[in-house]
């Protein structure tokens, strides 16, 4: 990037509903088992909100933990972006939501939906944001509620997803290489039928009263997006290594997008990549779309697996299609 101000980390945090919904409950009423589920995705259980608690609930709970990691109070944030798929509302956006529940200034917010690539997309807007003068401090939050969009009839989708939000403050430095060094962004909507919610409304029967039920709900061709997923994210971790050696510095870190075992252990194999350098948490969460980055980022900075310094790296691919790669220097 051209730019001397640098787009540094500042905090994280992350927020699950309570109730954890482990495989043998899909068992009861589908044609299905815990050891398939676990041998072909490595998802062991995941969290699944209850009535009162939404992807603004789980995104409010998220932010205010990254803002107390960045010890920022919330009347300094200049902007707010929440990556998501399964808003409560088509408007106002969550991001309204949250600007008003965390006591913010009348700062610009707004939602963006770029499916489980949606918080990497946001990084790249937030940095641009920070880069050009127009923000110095910025919450990125990826909050999702798949479980109001799946059909858990369909065996090849519903064990795949679960919800919760991840939450992130980004801040504009002088220091030198640290923060966000290099994002890539892509999409491809040839591939737009092989996962979509064709009419998303939220089943939120919460405290947003009169929010109509929408009988659709999200389908995918598990087989094509396993191809396209293995394929683009090998792609996106090679590129990160030439990337890392040319910033003259090392991938300590691979955070990627978590959906199923099978995909990251292909890609790596196709790299090379060290295995014991990856962050995984999808047999606890399954894929949370766009909370999934952020959820798994902050497990890793809170457990102690990156420390300051650090590069690591952020990889996600989903419907649209859509995939990227953020590489971060913490
Ligand atoms: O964030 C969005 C991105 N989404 C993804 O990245 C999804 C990527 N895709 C996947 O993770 C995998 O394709 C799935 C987990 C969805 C499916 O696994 P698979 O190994 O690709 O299975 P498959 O679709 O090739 O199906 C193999 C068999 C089929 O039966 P037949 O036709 O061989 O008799 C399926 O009907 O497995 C069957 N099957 C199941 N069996 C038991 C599919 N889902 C299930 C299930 N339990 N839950």
């Amino acid at each position: 990037m051209n730019s001397t101000t640098s787009v540094v980390l500042r905090g994280t945090g992350s927020a699950l509903p309570v109730r954890v919904m482990r495989n043998d409950e899909f068992a009861a009423t589908l044609e299905t088992s815990d050891e398939w589920i676990r041998t072909r995705t490595g998802i062991r259980e995941r969290r699944i909100a209850a009535p009162e608690e939404t992807s603004i609930s789980l995104a409010i709970d998220a932010s205010q933990k990254a803002l107390e990691a960045a010890r920022l109070p919330a009347h300094e944030l200049d902007l707010i972006i929440c990556a998501t798929v399964t808003p409560v509302l088509m408007t106002p956006s969550n991001a309204n939501y949250l600007q008003a529940a965390l006591g913010c200034r009348p700062i610009p917010s707004f939602d963006l939906t770029a499916a489980c690539t949606g918080f990497l997309y946001s990084i790249s807007v937030a940095t641009q944001f920070i880069q050009n003068g127009a923000a110095r401090n910025v919450l990125v939050v990826g909050s999702e509620t798949l479980s109001r969009v799946i059909d858990f009839t369909d065996r090849n989708s519903c064990i795949l997803f679960g919800d919760g939000a991840g939450a992130i403050v980004l801040s504009a430095s002088t220091e030198p290489n640290v923060g966000v060094r290099r994002t890539h962004l892509y999409s491809d909507g040839k591939g737009a039928h092989l996962i979509h919610v064709p009419a998303l409304v939220s089943k939120h029967t919460g405290p947003i009263q009169g929010v109509p039920t929408s009988p659709e709900f999200l389908r995918m061709n598990g087989r094509e997006v396993f191809r396209f997923a293995v394929h683009r994210m090998a792609e996106l971790m090679a590129k990160a290594i030439r990337d890392c050696r040319e910033l003259g510095t090392e991938m300590k870190l691979l955070i990627p997008h978590q959906v199923n075992r099978r995909i990251i252990d292909a890609a790596l194999e196709q790299t090379g990549f060290p295995a014991d350098r990856v962050m995984v948490n999808l047999d606890r969460y399954g894929n949370t779309s766009a909370a999934s980055v952020p959820i798994a980022l902050d497990e890793a900075i809170r457990e102690g697996r990156t420390h300051p310094g650090d590069t690591v790296v952020l990889v996600a691919f989903g419907g649209g299609l859509t995939w990227g790669s953020v590489i971060l220097t913490l």
